[in-house]
């Protein structure tokens, strides 16, 4: 059973940023998945890795669509993504060097910062960008 399931109540009903959603999703019940089975470190560095530069990538499609648009929300947005990903970069770290990161409580609180976040944070621009034309 996946950690996460994708549903139309995370839906920001902006087709390329939903499919994002979708992927990073897809990544942390992988990453859930791997730890479930006992993989090795490697597999999972490698799971890790994968999550850490695809959500590097979304903050960054998603930064660029709001900064294209003057979004007025953009600040204490992208702030919200830069704390994320120092804590996941600090993740990424301490797991390289042998540290027993990778937990339960780990993925439940990926799973509920990417929740709340789109939920809270990313729905938010959805009038303003939508209003602007951006499908
Ligand atoms: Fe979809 Fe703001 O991250």
């Amino acid at each position: 059973m996946p950690l996460l399931t994708w549903s139309n109540d995370l839906s920001v009903k902006i087709y390329s940023i939903d499919e994002q959603h979708k992927n990073l999703i897809a990544l942390i019940n992988n990453l859930y998945d791997a730890m479930g089975a006992g993989k090795g470190q490697a597999a999972l560095g490698a799971i890790l890795k994968e999550l850490v530069d695809y959500t590097t990538t979304h903050f960054a499609n998603e930064e660029k669509l709001m900064r294209a648009q003057a979004y007025p929300g953009y600040l204490a947005h992208k702030k919200e993504h830069d704390n994320l990903a120092a804590k996941v970069n600090t993740l990424q770290n301490d797991f390289s060097s042998g540290k027993p990161v990778m937990t339960v409580e780990v993925m439940r609180f990926l799973k509920d910062w990417l929740t709340s976040h789109i939920k809270g944070t990313d729905q938010k621009y959805s009038p303003f960008l939508i209003g602007k034309g951006v499908t």
